[in-house]
């Protein structure tokens, strides 16, 4: 983990609401599907507390990003991608900067998702802006022995804007199952559905899942009556990011009133550790 300075290299809207933000930084090259950085604005001008954002690609030497005018534009850089949604007050200010704008960076922290021996079928469940950790995990799986056709990504959200990274999983070979609440794209309903009705005939040796607290518990539950492991990365409001302030503590099922640390401990924990996956 080391704190230093990162300049934006591009940040650019994905969907509506949503950015991709290219940022400089050194010492993420070892960095691990699931971890996460936290960034501050390196002025009083707030807000005040630094906020987590999971690592959504490592960017090592070339990359091409197109500008807001969809020209192609080549970095020679270290750092990583992050992918972001606008909800409050530090995202809406994160998505007004430009290139060359300097944030400061805090990272890699916490733990990542594992890529088990053994664990050849794979499937990653994502909820809304939950795809941005778990495109990386495709991306790393693919590179550590796994091949496209052992991955099934079950991705929801509430509307079409909120389905992400489609296009990239589809280009790199991984069979997509998108869900709407609204029945605006792919499968009328909850992702939930397409992902039980498949762990009825094809079953996982291991399912990752990113998304909204309630969305996890449903995919714990699945997990567990069929006896899949199953690995979920919480969001917690968190304070420092770095187990000193106790504010992003989690009940744990494993020991009678133990808390585990979001921060520290995870964000990514087995679907059957924790308190809040229980039904
Ligand atoms: C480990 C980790 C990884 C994350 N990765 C990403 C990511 O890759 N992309 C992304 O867009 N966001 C991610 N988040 C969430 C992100 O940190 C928050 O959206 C951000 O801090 C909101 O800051 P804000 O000032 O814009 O909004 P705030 O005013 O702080 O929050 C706006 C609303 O969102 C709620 N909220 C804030 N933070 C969280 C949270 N962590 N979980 C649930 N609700 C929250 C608040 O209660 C409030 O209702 C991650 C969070 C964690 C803990
Ligand atoms: S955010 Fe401070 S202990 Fe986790």
């Amino acid at each position: 983990m080391r704190q230093q300075q990162t300049e934006i290299l591009w940040n650019q809207p994905a969907t509506p609401g949503y950015f991709r933000m290219g940022i400089t930084g050194e010492g993420y090259e070892a960095a691990k599907p699931g971890q996460f950085v936290t960034l501050r604005f390196p002025d009083d001008r707030g807000p005040l507390l630094r906020r987590p954002f999971s690592i959504h690609r490592r960017l090592r030497g070339k990359e091409v990003s197109a500008d807001s005018e969809g020209a192609d534009t080549l970095y020679r850089v270290h750092g990583i991608e992050l992918l972001y949604r606008v909800v409050g007050p530090f995202t809406r200010r994160l998505s007004e900067q430009r290139a060359g704008a300097v944030l400061d960076l805090l990272g890699p922290l916490g733990n990542w998702f594992g890529l088990p021996e053994g664990a050849d079928r794979i499937f990653l469940a994502a909820g809304g802006i939950g795809i941005a950790p778990l495109f990386f995990y495709g991306r790393y799986a693919l590179m550590h022995g796994r091949s496209p056709d052992d991955l099934t990504l079950f991705v929801g959200g509430r509307t079409e804007a909120d389905l992400l990274c489609l296009e990239e999983f589809s280009e790199m070979g991984i069979e997509v199952i998108p869900a709407t609440e609204d029945g605006g794209a792919g499968r009328k309903g909850l992702v939930t559905k397409p992902l039980e009705e498949r762990i009825e005939t094809d079953r996982p040796d291991l399912i990752c899942a990113c998304g909204p607290i309630p969305m996890l518990r449903a995919v714990s539950n699945l997990a567990r009556n069929a006896e899949i492991p199953c690995r979920v990365s919480v969001e917690t409001i968190m304070a420092c990011g770095i187990g000193a302030c106790l504010g992003c503590a989690v009940e744990t099922d494993s020991k009678a009133d133990a808390y585990a640390h979001v921060c520290k401990d995870g964000p990514v924990f087995d679907g059957t550790d924790l308190k809040i996956m229980n039904p």
